[in-house]
């Protein structure tokens, strides 16, 4: 597909989206430096297209210390000099659509780092002089009293001391992450500056990172304010007024309700994350009863119809554990964070495949309602072929190890010698690259990776999964999740058995009378569906799809 026929095709292309999240430096090192960098993931894409996915996620890969891996941005419109130039940029984009994948890219607009140009301005300027206004300034850790750290294992306070400005500059991350100044309209004129710059160069979206956090008020907690949304709808309008099928993607960590309001009435973002149905997924499977997803999925409030869902299981940052009880947050510890090292901030460090105990059969179900529940998919780079993690490195650097393309030295990610890697490869004797690779699951058939490849094209087979409704059912057996999405032209049952066991299960599906339900994927018949309970027997974590 050619580059103008991406730019012309559906406003709404996010809507049958599937996202693959990755980190240039993570991805392939195509200098044999240790880094990954853009000619690098370039001479990947033949990979990520043959997989399925449609849309790249890049992590942040401008200039920046790396105090928080480049969400400490430095320069808003380069390229961190480690993973290529504007150059290598260019062509990437170039390649990647004319492969028919679009690419995310995130707009830190919350923080910049402290050695930012505007940073380094403010704090030699005067009060009140405008450089100074680009930043949050008191001269007192008084302001804002009341306001949640967010790394609070590291922080122990939302301002640090400037003796150079000699006063308190406002952070609501790490001490080298200082808060842009919303209240400053020049602010957001540069922001929307630093839009223009990547939509020029042919972004089609951005990640809005932090977004709760953009304003600050007195008496308030500082998050999801007012004046935050109306930012938003400024970056909305000027997205919407010089550019055609572009997308925001919202990331908003707290409830539903929350969430919801960052859409707007379809004026602010377009896409958000789904934050708390992830660690419910998890229990879910763990207790092997469905009701913490569908007690979510209920207090889910509906969207514009332009508006969409982003779904998904692991990210580059720990777990969440929004809006869990003591007694759910005290069970998922149990179950996936029994080491003291696998917590991060309250948050669980680890990726899929070790939450999964390694387990292709509990993997596949997951997937499986990543894929068909009523949202985007995203997926994490190295989880379709079940990576796993190092808990033993600092912070999020465990679950950000470099992606395992073969069992040659460096997991076939790097020339460089091993030391010289931004991180080492996993090599334990369950995960390691040896054994946990791309070239190896090309060639087995019954690979997580070639299961993935099938499943995701059929997802792109039926739009109803990405555009259509979805109706919960509600068998009494609690170890089944079962619900129908549908549309004017399709109607798929997704049953699943989130248990070690085979279960039965009895459907009401009398709406469907006369019906035969066919397996979407195998293409099996099921016997017709009759007046009466509709009666299913599940093997262990089994998953069907099944088209009625
Ligand atoms: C959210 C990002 O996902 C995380 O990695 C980062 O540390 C914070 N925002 C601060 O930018």
């Amino acid at each position: 597909m050619a580059h103008s026929d991406l730019t012309h095709s559906d406003p709404l292309w996010y809507k049958d989206a599937i996202i693959y999240e990755l980190h240039v430096r993570a991805f392939y090192d195509s200098n044999g430096d240790g880094i990954g960098d853009f000619p690098g993931l370039t001479q990947k894409l033949d990979y990520l297209q043959d997989l399925g996915v449609t849309a790249l996620w890049l992590l942040p890969f401008y200039p920046s210390p790396l105090r928080d891996d480049g969400y400490d941005v430095a320069d808003y419109q380069n390229v961190h000099p480690a993973y290529g130039t504007l150059d290598d940029f260019q062509r990437f984009m170039q390649a990647a659509h004319a492969r028919g994948l679009r690419v995310i890219t995130e707009l830190v607009a919350n923080h910049t780092s402290d050695q930012h140009p505007w940073f380094q301005a403010a704090r030699r300027s005067k009060p009140g002089a405008p450089a100074r206004d680009f930043y949050v300034w008191s001269d007192t850790e008084q302001r804002y009293a009341g306001t949640p750290i967010i790394f609070r294992d590291v922080e122990t306070s939302n301002w640090t001391w400037d003796s150079v400005a000699e006063a308190y500059y406002w952070h609501r991350f790490f001490a080298q992450q200082p808060d842009l100044n919303y209240a400053n309209p020049l602010v957001l004129d540069a922001m929307l500056q630093t839009m223009r710059f990547w939509l020029d160069l042919g972004v089609d979206g951005f990640r809005l990172d932090a977004i709760p956090y953009l304003c600050e008020r007195e008496g308030t907690d500082n998050a999801n304010l007012p004046e935050t949304h109306t930012i938003l709808k400024a970056m909305r309008r000027f997205l919407d007024q010089h550019y055609e099928n572009r997308m925001l993607l919202a990331e908003v960590t707290q409830t539903p309700a929350d969430i919801r309001a960052y859409f707007g009435a379809d004026d602010e973002c377009h896409m958000a994350y789904h934050f708390p149905l992830v660690p419910r997924l998890f229990l879910a499977l763990y207790q092997e009863d469905r009701t913490p997803i569908t007690d979510m999925l209920q207090q889910t409030p509906a969207l514009p119809y332009n508006s969409q869902w982003g779904f998904f299981l692991r990210n580059h940052d720990a777990m969440g554990v929004q809006m869990l009880t003591e007694a759910e947050l005290q069970l998922l510890y149990q179950a996936y964070a029994p080491e003291p090292g696998m917590l991060l901030h309250a948050e669980i460090r680890r990726r899929l495949a070790p939450l999964a105990h390694g387990h292709l059969g509990r993997l596949q179900l997951l997937h499986s309602l990543l894929l068909s529940l009523p949202g985007t998919p995203i997926l994490y780079y190295g989880d379709e072929i079940g990576m796993g993690d190092n808990v033993f490195l600092d912070d999020r650097a465990g679950v950000r190890t470099p992606m395992q393309w073969s069992g040659d030295r460096n997991a076939g990610f790097s020339r460089a010698e091993s030391p010289r890697l931004y991180a080492p490869a996993i090599m334990d004797p369950i995960y390691g690259y040896q054994v946990i690779n791309v070239e190896s699951q090309k060639r087995d058939p019954a690979s997580l990776l070639r299961w993935m490849k099938r499943m995701l094209a059929l997802r792109k087979q039926h739009k109803v999964f990405g555009r259509g409704e979805m109706t919960l059912l509600q068998p009494h057996n609690r170890a089944i999740l079962a619900y129908i999405r549908h549309d004017a032209t399709d109607t798929i049952l997704v049953v699943a058995n989130l248990s070690s066991q085979p279960q039965r299960v009895e459907l009401d599906l009398t709406a469907y009378t006369g019906r035969v339900p066919r397996e979407i994927l195998g293409k099996g018949e099921a016997p017709p569906i009759e007046t009466g309970p509709y009666a299913l027997t599940l093997g262990p974590y089994a998953c069907s799809w099944l088209r009625l």
